[in-house]
């Protein structure tokens, strides 16, 4: 009985799920997702089949015949959920589970009209990367297993619901004051990329093959923000070859979305976050793109090679990011990472086994664990193998790998072997070991430093030597420039300069919440009251983790500014995601008083 992957109870020996049917009913007023799945298997058989079930009720399991199949359910554990075995009968090639979703599903959010744009209708989202698809669906929940999927969602008749999938008309039979929507998704995707979105939702066609979804009250600012997206997606196609997914279109969530964006195909979802109102934080968009290629063309077979994923996916989006606005923006890209890298690394303790890029993580909870090391760990990696054997080359090695690899889930082992069989003796002179196995970055490691950011940190740490920009000049910087800036400012800083900083580029009131977000950690860390208000209203709104994380840690400063984040996060606390929630309190855990 071979579990290949830590964190699911997946059985190599047994058959793998090669379709999935899913026919569900969303409940707002009950909280659960309520319905059937069938899942097709690959080829007719007998014996266990160990699914992956989360805080699922199970009702009954039973072939397409309608032959009931014995099950027996495993201890619930708190990573992995609970083992869910069926027996099949011989011959079977189709099981039909009915369940519901338990109170506590991790995958999903529910939101209260108040916690969207339009204050009136409910809304639920799904996140299931890296290991939540169990908690609404019973299923082999490993990237190692990829299926196709159909879907009908039964729902309010005044909500839409999107998927990670193409849709096909909307069935007309259903009950009085709800609706129907059907999904079919051809292609063969990994559990974590099945995604769902059920709420107000209305869209803007941006090309013939991308459209942005949103709420009516923010779907103008998302077309406008993303504009862009048909060169970006040409671009991207130069550099990686045609876009394999038919179409491009995007989800604008409510603003208690956990991530920055998530890559799920044909419908990358994103935080409200990046509307800046002037396309200054599209590198969201670069990032998931690129994710069609790398991530969900090419798979990591498990969370232990995690960094296949996102360290490729960091790396494409620069390339994109260069394509389109050319090397220094890409630079200015490197080292902001650089910073984001720097901040992981001092997480953990020194020689800690969460920085290597291929991981061990039995018994871990990826969400724990998870951090910037495999994106800018794995993309300074991909980097050095690209400045090693110069970019044409790399550029036509990454084609083959795309190809040999695509609709497949590998380990970092299969990548390391392919990378030897295809660019010899590169992977020697690079170290790959020491960047693959073990902890902290490789002597030699690529450091992104280019002459703005040279000039602007310089800047900012002769704060306190009573060095500012010249105003005219600094009011021309780009946002990341500034971000940059900000990034290397000292801190505290008194009150006299925070009050300086915030007349010149009106922090308080930015719209690019990068911007603004470092703007607040600042002044929380300094205990600057007059930002209070602000950041409570930040705090009570936006659940992204990206953002939680510093702000609460910064919050940590003072007696004062704990009892503030404690306060506020009393009253945030029932509207963030529980993965959010989780971050914040293992935050305010750091806490010492
Ligand atoms: N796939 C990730 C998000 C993710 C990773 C969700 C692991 C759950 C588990 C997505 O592509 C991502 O990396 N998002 C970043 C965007 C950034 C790197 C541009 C984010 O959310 O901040
Ligand atoms: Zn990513």
């Amino acid at each position: 009985m071979p579990r290949l992957d830590p964190h699911s109870f997946f059985d190599a020996d047994q058959p793998r799920t090669q379709h999935l049917d899913l026919d569900v009913t969303v409940d707002f007023d009950r909280k659960r997702v309520t319905g059937q799945v069938m899942l097709v298997l690959d080829k007719p058989a007998s014996g266990p089949l160990d699914l992956d079930a989360k805080g699922l009720v199970i009702a009954s399991a039973r072939t397409a015949t309608g032959r009931p199949i014995p099950c027996e359910r495993g201890p619930e554990e708190p990573i992995l959920g609970s083992r869910l075995r069926l027996q099949l009968p011989a011959g079977s090639e189709r099981v039909i589970i009915s369940y519901e979703t338990g109170p506590e599903a991790t995958g999903l959010q529910w939101l209260a009209p108040e916690q969207t744009a339009g204050r009136r209708h409910p809304f639920l989202f799904t996140q299931f990367q890296p290991i939540h698809a169990r908690t609404m669906i019973p299923c082999q929940d490993t990237p190692i297993v990829r299926a196709t999927y159909h879907a009908a969602v039964t729902m309010p008749e005044s909500l839409t619901a999107v998927m990670s999938a193409g849709p096909l008309s909307a069935s007309g039979a259903s009950q009085r004051g709800t609706r129907t929507m059907l999904f079919e998704m051809p292609q063969p995707v990994p559990s974590y990329l099945i995604a769902l979105a059920v709420g107000d939702l209305t869209s803007r066609d941006l090309s013939p093959r991308s459209r942005v979804w949103a709420e009516p009250a923010t779907v103008d600012a998302a077309a406008y923000e993303f504009a862009g997206i048909e060169e970006m997606i040409r671009a991207a196609e130069r550099m990686f070859g045609p876009y394999e997914w038919d179409r491009y279109d995007m989800l604008v969530l409510p603003p208690s979305f956990p991530y920055g964006g998530m890559e799920n195909p044909r419908m990358t979802f994103l935080t409200p976050t990046v509307l800046a109102g002037d396309r200054s934080l599209v590198d969201v968009v670069a990032h998931e793109m690129a994710h069609s290629w790398t991530g969900n063309l090419v798979t990591n077979a498990t969370m232990d090679h995690f960094w296949l994923n996102e360290g490729f996916t960091v790396w494409a989006e620069r390339r994109i990011l260069e394509a389109l606005h050319g090397e220094e923006a890409a630079a200015l890209g490197w080292a902001i990472g650089q910073t984001a890298l720097e901040e992981s690394l001092a997480r953990f303790p020194a020689g800690s086994p969460y920085t290597l890029l291929r991981t061990d993580l039995a018994g871990v909870d990826p969400d724990d664990v998870y951090s910037s090391i495999p994106y800018e760990k794995g993309a300074r990696f991909v980097v050095t193998l690209e400045r090693a054997v110069g970019r044409e080359r790399f550029d036509r090695w990454l084609r083959r790998y795309l190809d040999r690899f695509r609709f497949t889930s590998i380990t970092t082992e299969e990548f390391a072997a392919f990378l030897e069989a295809e660019l010899p003796g590169v992977a020697a002179r690079v170290d790959a070991d020491a960047w693959l196995h073990r902890p902290g970055m490789p002597a030699g490691a690529p450091v992104f430093r280019s002459s703005r950011l040279e000039v602007l940190s310089g800047l900012a740490r002769d704060w306190n030597s009573g060095v500012r920009p010249a105003q005219e000049e600094a009011l021309r910087w780009t946002a990341n420039e500034l971000l940059l800036y900000l990034q290397h400012l000292p801190r505290p800083l008194d009150e006299g300069s925070l009050r300086w900083l915030d007349a010149l580029f009106h922090l308080t009131r930015q719209g690019n919440h990068e911007l603004l977000v470092e703007w607040l950690t600042i002044a929380a860390a300094s205990d600057y009251a007059e930002v209070f208000p602000r950041l409570r209203e930040v705090l009570k709104t936006v659940g992204r983790m990206k953002y939680l994380r510093p702000l609460y840690g910064a919050l940590g400063a003072t007696a004062r500014t704990r009892q503030l984040a404690r306060e506020i996060f009393a009253e945030a606390a029932p509207g963030y995601h529980a993965l959010s929630r989780r971050v914040v309190e293992s935050v305010m855990e750091t806490y010492h008083d």
